[in-house]
């Protein structure tokens, strides 16, 4: 009994660690069907934390209501997997449009003749239980869309990004706290260097190894990065606050024109859920409200604010290739690993994701996630802005379909990379590309700053 319990735990974890194109096919479904579990539980646990009227209420005009969330996630793994990998009927193609994301924008959506709480619960599972179905029986090869059960791993990492768009949907809602999480692990990292540099040269960018990496991660190419440095960690609260007492935010020089624009229209004078009171700088976060705290990275900054700290630190954002060659480059062996650690899975000595916690960690929490060059917390706590836009890679193709990223392209976005505490491990990795408007700030988004290598400085 307790050998064969023994067993069991030992395969889940070789299941779980094992790179997914060594896994055998029976493996590879058990893979993905905790994958798929794993982000329900996730789903189940944002939308039953409040009660029927919250759910269907909008709490910010910038979000959906959760239930609308809810089955959008189910409708688009119903889409992907019960239909097309599937080849099954609809269950209920009479609410594709309701739920298809660029028929209605989020401010319309509650206008929309939505299912009700329990109706969209019902759909869900039922959703689910064919889901199962389909994954026990559907060949995972002969088809890009089911080799090495991609499919699988795109819907298990659409939810798990609704999942994060649902976690920021809480922490615009006013109330009570219903979310509640022990705290991170405080700075492990005693005197870290402030900057770290980074040698120029080529590395490889994206991946064309990776099964679940989505279409814009791919394909892997040679890129070019002039030697730079970047900052050890994320930009602190506490080094924030420096810039805001000084008047930062009432300094265009530090601003962008249209960064300026922004500013002063939306009235804009800290980051979102932050207030000035007579001992400082306080927030809201998921409904406590508290003393800002100085070492824990910054969050809800927008591109813009982001963007005029670096000018008043005399520093700049780094570009998409510079984060990732700083996360990935390993000069002992000249390749690109798959996280900053190494090509393991993360765990929670590597980085703060999942929700396991419900704020950033403070600077230097994670030793053991540091990428070869010392750079730390790349992955987890904040997404990182950039200053690059969305574009695709050299040999881009979209796959499966144009509307997760292609048709953004050449968009007004900027590229945020690395996840936050709230993106779960199944949906980021050192390639993982995310973009958003320069404005938003309701996202979980934070910065760190770069700045050229002077000629000297050039080894
Ligand atoms: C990749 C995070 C920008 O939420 O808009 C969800 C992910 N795409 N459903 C988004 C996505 C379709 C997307 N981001
Ligand atoms: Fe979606």
């Amino acid at each position: 009994m307790t050998q064969t319990r023994n067993a069991q735990t030992r395969n889940a974890q070789t299941r779980e660690t094992t790179p997914l194109s060594e896994l055998s096919p029976q493996d590879l479904r058990a893979r993905a069907a905790e994958a798929l579990t794993r982000a329900r539980a996730r789903s189940e646990a944002l939308t039953d934390a409040v009660d029927d009227e919250d759910l269907v209420r909008q709490h910010s005009k910038l979000m959906s209501p959760l239930v609308w969330d809810l089955a959008h996630i189910g409708s688009q793994e119903e889409l992907w997997l019960v239909r097309d990998v599937g080849g099954r009927a609809a269950l209920r193609a009479d609410i594709d449009e309701i739920y298809d994301a660029f028929q209605h924008a989020r401010a319309d959506r509650p206008g929309l003749p939505l299912l009700g709480p329990e109706e969209t619960r019902k759909y869900v599972r039922e959703v689910r239980v064919k889901t199962f179905e389909v994954l026990e029986k559907v060949p995972l090869e002969g088809r890009r869309l089911t080799e090495d059960a991609f499919a699988f791993g795109m819907v298990t990492q659409h939810e798990q990004q609704h999942d994060e768009t649902m976690l920021a949907t809480h922490q615009l809602r006013r109330g009570e706290p219903v979310l509640h999480a022990p705290a991170p692990p405080g700075n492990r990292s005693p005197r870290l260097p402030a900057e770290v540099f980074v040698p120029g040269g080529a590395f490889t960018m994206g991946t064309s190894a990776e099964p679940w990496a989505l279409d814009n991660e791919r394909p892997a190419h040679e890129t070019f990065v002039d030697a730079f440095f970047l900052d050890t960690t994320p930009v602190t609260c506490g080094a924030y606050v420096e810039f805001l007492d000084s008047g930062g935010y009432d300094e265009p020089r530090w601003w962008s024109e249209r960064g300026w624009a922004y500013r002063t229209e939306h009235d804009i004078t800290a980051p979102r859920f932050w207030e000035r009171a007579a001992n400082g700088w306080w927030r809201t976060r998921f409904g406590v409200f508290e003393k800002v705290p100085a070492a824990e990275p910054v969050v809800h900054v927008s591109f813009h604010e982001a963007e005029a700290y670096a000018a008043w630190a005399g520093r700049r954002l780094p570009t998409e290739p510079e984060w990732e060659k700083a996360a990935r480059f390993d000069p002992a062996s000249g390749r690109s690993r798959r996280f900053p650690w190494g090509d393991e899975e993360p765990t929670p000595e590597h980085a703060n994701l999942g929700q396991r916690h419900l704020r950033p960690a403070e600077a230097g929490a994670y030793p053991a996630g540091a990428s070869p060059l010392g750079v730390h917390q790349l992955i987890g706590d904040v997404w990182e802005w950039t200053s690059s836009g969305l574009e695709g890679y050299p040999g881009f193709s979209s796959f499966p379909y144009r509307e997760y990223s292609e048709v953004f392209f050449g968009g007004d976005y900027k590229i945020l990379r690395g996840g936050s505490f709230g993106t779960d491990s199944a949906a980021v990795r050192a390639t993982f590309r995310n973009w958003d408007h320069p404005i938003r700030r309701q996202i979980f988004s934070g910065f760190r700053c770069a700045r050229d290598a002077r000629p000297g400085e050039v080894s």
